[in-house]
């Protein structure tokens, strides 16, 4: 299954790498990524843990042991998600990978759903799983969670102007040649922001992003890492972009 030359090829975009960041989902993890590899037998799988105490990161180097397309990377504590999916786009961008996706490991983003993301990826250069589409939509999803997940995509939407309805989900796919675009050196965004600072990036560039309806499901096992300093940072990092780009406009200078 292993590339000759340094580049993988299968498709016209080359071959897929599921992330799969993990953060305390030992009772999760075998069965996101069977799911993975049932629904998109091509594509790879890489976890990217964080030193879980639960032992999420040994289980998955049983499963890379059985399945030479399912690979880990560890990493030495909890940094953040943002953090971790830098780690792994670099990871998957040196391996040659053609499509980078974005997935949680918890079943809220359903594998069985990635074939209709990876289709709109011939059309796109970015494509954004939504819940808040015509046609998306969540399902056991407390409310005080919909109002902050709804209310922080509407603040980022006109904080920093950008055209999408789900700006903060975190089932993506991104094109390798997208990634490459987006100045990845420069993110310094830790939790859940990294989400938004992504997709205000590719919309500033000019690259063509797609929401695709999804069903977002609920956890059934396992805790949410959402925090108050994970709020708290996107709050603050929003405001100062969308402030800094309306100064920008008006000193005429262009933002980063
Ligand atoms: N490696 C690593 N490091 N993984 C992490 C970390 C971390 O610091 N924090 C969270 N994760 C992993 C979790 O283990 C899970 O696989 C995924 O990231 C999402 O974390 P959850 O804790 O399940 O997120 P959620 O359900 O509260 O949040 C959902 O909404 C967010 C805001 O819309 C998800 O859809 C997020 O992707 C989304 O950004
Ligand atoms: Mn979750």
């Amino acid at each position: 299954m292993t590339n000759s030359g340094g580049r993988r090829e299968y498709g016209p975009l080359g071959t897929t790498l599921v992330i799969i960041p993990t953060y305390n989902e030992v009772d999760n993890i075998q069965r996101i990524v069977a799911r993975v590899r049932s629904a998109v037998p091509a594509a790879h799988v890489l976890v990217a843990d964080d030193n879980s105490p639960d032992g999420t990161g040994k289980v998955a180097d049983e499963m890379a042991v059985e399945d030479e397309q399912v690979h880990v990377l560890h990493r030495k504590g909890k940094e953040g998600l943002g953090a971790a999916y830098l780690a792994s786009f670099r990871w998957g961008l040196d391996n040659g990978y053609g499509v980078l996706v974005e997935m949680d490991a918890d079943g809220s983003h359903q594998p069985e759903e990635l074939p209709r993301l990876l289709t709109a990826l011939g059309q796109a250069d970015l494509v954004l799983g939504s819940r808040w589409v015509p046609g998306g939509r969540t399902v056991n999803w407390p409310r005080s969670r919909q109002i902050i997940s709804r209310g922080g995509s509407t603040y980022s939407r006109l904080m920093l102007g950008l055209p999408l309805r789900d700006i903060t989900g975190g089932f993506r796919a991104f094109r390798r040649e997208t990634l490459e675009g987006l100045g990845l050196d420069e993110v310094v965004s830790q939790g859940y922001c990294f989400q938004v600072d992504l997709a205000r990036r590719a919309v500033q560039r000019g690259y063509q992003v797609v929401e695709v309806p999804i069903t977002f499901v609920e956890r059934e096992v396992g805790d949410s890492k959402m925090s108050r300093d994970i709020l708290v940072e996107a709050m603050w990092r929003v405001t100062a972009w969308g402030v800094g780009s309306r100064v920008g406009r008006v000193t005429g200078r262009r933002d980063a």
